[in-house]
């Protein structure tokens, strides 16, 4: 059997890449901003989908092109098909990582707003594109907290035992380590969030496209 031509490749064989006309560098400039990923992790109930959401909403009126990814919508498309074993869990991952890459790729601020619990997950997710474009958002909370808050009452039924490997109840979640941002959700406000996410794109030089 052929070996497959790169190891992003797996089971297809026989696919040859092609650059288009258009680069990256190019919708950027058109743009006026660049292209990265706002990966925002952590329990559910952190905080992830509300903040992203209103980072996207500050950004947007800034004229920024934005997309907000979230867990709970992907679940019902793309990854209807995916439960939450580990199994299913490192796969929601994978799949996000690579259209994160495709929107950063098309110019755009992609905010993803996924659990993601597993830190070797957003490691790979991280290095599917280049240092610096991947900016790791850590929406900590303590699970106290999370599971007062229950938004959805779905802490409740995991601790009944009505919802199996519930993350933080039955299931692991693996803190980051060295996270670009850091929101402690139970303590600062919403816009104190947004403001140090939005602060952290303009001293990462994100919101100016790169000159020609
Ligand atoms: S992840 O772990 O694979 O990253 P994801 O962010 O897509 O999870 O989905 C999490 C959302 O699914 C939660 O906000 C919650 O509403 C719902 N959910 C349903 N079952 C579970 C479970 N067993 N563990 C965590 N979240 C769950």
């Amino acid at each position: 059997m052929k070996k497959p031509a790169s190891p992003d490749v797996g089971k297809s064989s026989n696919v040859v890449w092609h650059a288009g006309h258009v680069s990256r560098a190019d919708r950027e400039r058109l743009n006026g901003h660049r292209g990265v990923v706002l990966w925002f992790t952590g329990l559910s109930g952190s905080g992830k989908s509300t903040i992203a959401n209103a980072v996207e909403l500050r950004l947007h009126q800034q004229g920024c092109h934005t997309y907000v990814c979230d867990g709970d919508n992907i679940r019902h498309g793309l990854n209807g098909d995916l439960g939450f074993s580990p199994t299913d869990r490192v796969e929601n991952i994978r799949r996000i990582a690579e259209v994160a890459k495709l929107f950063m790729d098309a110019g755009m601020i992609i905010l993803t707003a996924f659990i993601s619990p597993y830190r070797a997950d957003r490691a790979r997710a991280r290095e599917r594109v280049p240092p610096g474009d991947f900016i790791e958002v850590y929406c900590r909370c303590p699970l106290e907290v999370c599971e007062q808050r229950d938004v959805k009452g779905m802490y409740r039924r995991a601790r009944a035992g009505e919802i199996k490997e519930f993350t933080g109840i039955s299931a692991p979640y693996e803190e980051p380590e060295a996270a670009e941002v850091v929101l402690n959700t139970h303590q600062q406000s919403q816009e104190e969030c947004v403001e140090a996410v939005v602060g952290y794109l303009r001293r990462a030089g994100v919101l100016a496209a790169k000159p020609a």
